[in-house]
């Protein structure tokens, strides 16, 4: 048996998929993560290097780009994974069973890449070369910027597969990309702060989503405006 079919054999957490789910507590899930905290280790560690890997991409196509331009396109990146705790919650509003196995096949924001520029023409240009890549398999594609949410939510994602290789084998990890400009991340981490206000009242909250959407149209407007700009001067 190699590492991998330990992984997705060991009945890390609860439930087996033919069973109904049972209900746990985020304690519950914790405590069974910290039992077996090998596994757990090793799991997480696949989704660290599938980070470090599509980050170096992104870096390597800002440090060429940066020479055929004046500046480079990307202003930063963001990669984070997703802690247990929001894990729990992702695996409970979906019904999975708590194993790792489910959560490599239906989570597919363990690994979180945030790509943030300047430019909206640069953040297609970056997905593009990024998907052009011979090693990536696009497993999904949402274009909030062309299609934004109702609330105003804009970012470009990706669901993509890399391949990360170990000491005896390559193995795909699945790395949800997020593309968005610096509008587009001002405005989401405003509105990803308002979620997490409990107590607001709801005329409170109907203004404030109110003037969210204001808001997220002027920003685009604004972005598009700058592009234009841009255009112009190169
Ligand atoms: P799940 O990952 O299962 O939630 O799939 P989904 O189809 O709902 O994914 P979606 O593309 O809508 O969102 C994925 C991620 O994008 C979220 O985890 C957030 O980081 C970001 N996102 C999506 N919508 C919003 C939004 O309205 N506001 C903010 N701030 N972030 C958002
Ligand atoms: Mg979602």
């Amino acid at each position: 048996m190699n590492s991998a079919d330990m992984i997705n054999t060991v009945p890390v957490l609860a439930g087996n998929g033919d069973s109904p789910v049972p209900e746990i507590t985020e304690a519950q899930f914790l405590a069974m993560l910290d039992k077996n905290m090998d596994h757990v280790k090793q799991f997480f560690m696949y989704y660290k290097c599938a980070i470090m890997e599509v980050e170096t991409k992104f870096k390597v196509l800002n440090e060429q780009f940066s020479l055929k331009g004046d500046s480079n396109p990307i202003e930063f990146i963001q990669s984070r994974i997703k802690s247990y705790g929001s894990l729990y919650k992702k695996m409970e509003a979906k019904q999975l069973p708590r194993t790792l196995e489910a959560m490599e096949e239906h989570v597919n924001d363990i690994a979180g890449v945030r790509v943030v520029c300047s430019f909206i023409q640069d953040i297609y240009h970056l997905a593009d070369c990024f998907l052009a890549q011979d090693d990536i398999r696009l497993i999904a594609q949402k274009d909030y910027i062309r299609e934004p949410k109702p609330n105003g939510y804009r970012s470009l994602h990706l669901i993509v597969e890399v391949p990360i290789f170990l000491e005896h084998e390559k193995r795909p990890i699945k790395v949800e990309v997020q593309l968005r400009t610096i509008a587009m991340d001002f405005w989401a981490s405003l509105e990803h702060k308002l979620r997490y206000k409990k107590d607001l009242s709801a005329a409170q909250q109907r203004f404030l989503s109110g003037e969210m959407k204001v808001c997220a149209d002027q920003s685009a407007q604004w972005d598009k405006r700058m592009q234009n700009i841009r255009n112009i001067i190169y």
